[in-house]
């Protein structure tokens, strides 16, 4: 026995040695310690030798099972950690390396980037950003802004109410946060707040979720020439262009007095609409001096102080500016329409390089 375990043993380890796969070792081993493996049919030997003999036989062989199931083992291992580091070091990300072209497959939403060009304007102007809730309480989305509970303009704003809670709304509008802004701050103030409105409304043009930038400015000397001059020159930095026609429209808002719609020149062809001066009128934003109940219910002194204030359709700007006919389509997640009119992730709008001057090359 032992002759027979000095001949296969040095074969038997060496091939477990020079193994360099798993499935190599794996071979190795079904023919050492498998049913018809080598070490195995030794085993069966053992039967036929006579009583005196078999024990000893039978530990040497236990031993030499053993030491080679061990050099199995741990060849074993060591093949598995190597692969493993193999794979890891194929797998490595080296994130000094520069962006690949493919990460521009997302897009930026078109109300994403015309809301970032819309900020990055009045951010220039001065203006500070203010927020405020969607779920909107009574107080700040109609009562402090001069809409009592009896008000017709109520039944004009078309609310979603919230369930069981008849305090709460989904606000209609972003002018609460005028409200919000000045129960906290004392004027000057200049804010812009940009933000959703929800109305019971879809057609072309309305959608039940719409997205309005707000403004207010609030101090001693604010004047409706102010808030002229800040209107037209947004809209020519934001149309990128002088050449735009911008009508003030007298109208009512309870929250200003006197109150005006202002439109931009457009004209509408196959579907999509184009600026020009001259051609229809596209209303875009409501504005108006804030009314002195206004300031009053906010807690200014409106012998002291007065302000204006606007709010801006943002989807409406969007559509004007990137030819989009149907507001309706912005909401339907459609990944076409997306690819079409989005714009490329890495193209920030900035005042110095251009809003959608670098926007996917869609001006
Ligand atoms: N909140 C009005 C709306 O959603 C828009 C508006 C009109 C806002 C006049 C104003 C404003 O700040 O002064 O229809």
């Amino acid at each position: 026995m032992q002759q027979k375990i000095n001949e296969l043993k040095p074969l038997l380890l060496q091939g477990i040695e020079q193994a360099n796969t798993l499935s190599a070792l794996d071979e190795i081993r079904v023919q050492a310690l498998g049913k018809n493996g080598r070490i195995t049919a030794l085993m069966k030997d053992l039967g036929a030798l006579p009583i005196e003999e078999k024990k000893a036989a039978g530990q040497l062989l236990n031993v030499f099972k053993t030491d080679v199931a061990g050099a199995i083992e741990s060849k074993k291992a060591a093949l598995e950690a190597a692969e493993l580091n193999a794979k890891l070091a194929s797998e490595t990300v080296d994130v000094t390396l520069p962006v690949r072209p493919d990460t521009n497959a997302g897009h930026i939403h078109p109300v994403s980037q015309v809301m970032e060009e819309m900020l990055t304007i009045f951010a220039q102007m001065g203006f500070d950003l203010a927020e405020g809730p969607d779920i909107e309480d009574d107080w700040h989305n109609f009562e402090a802004l001069n809409i009592p509970k009896d008000h017709a303009a109520r039944q004009m704003q078309a609310t979603f109410f919230m369930d069981g809670d008849l305090d709460k709304v989904l606000r209609t509008h972003t002018s609460g946060v005028q409200i919000r802004t000045m129960e906290n701050k004392k004027p000057p103030i200049k804010i812009v707040a940009p933000g959703r409105g929800y109305r019971r409304d879809y057609d072309m043009t309305h959608t039940p979720m719409f997205h309005q930038i707000e403004g207010l400015v609030v101090d001693t000397h604010t004047n409706l020439a102010n808030l002229k001059t800040v209107l037209v020159e947004f809209m020519k930095l934001f149309f990128e262009t002088d050449d735009i026609a911008l009508r003030f429209r007298p109208s009512y808002f309870p929250f200003t007095e006197p109150s005006y719609e202002a439109d931009l020149g457009c004209e509408r062809k196959n579907g999509e609409f184009k600026i020009k001066s001259g051609a229809g009128w596209m209303e875009l934003l409501g504005c108006g001096m804030v009314h002195p109940n206004v300031l009053k219910n906010a807690g200014l002194d409106p012998d002291v102080y007065q302000g204006f204030a606007f709010g801006c359709g943002v989807d409406r700007f969007a559509m004007l500016k990137y030819g989009i006919p149907d507001l309706r389509s912005f909401f339907d997640a459609d990944m076409r329409w997306i690819k079409h009119y989005g714009f490329l992730p890495n193209d920030v709008p900035t005042i110095t390089s251009g809003l959608s001057f670098n926007a996917g090359g869609k001006k």
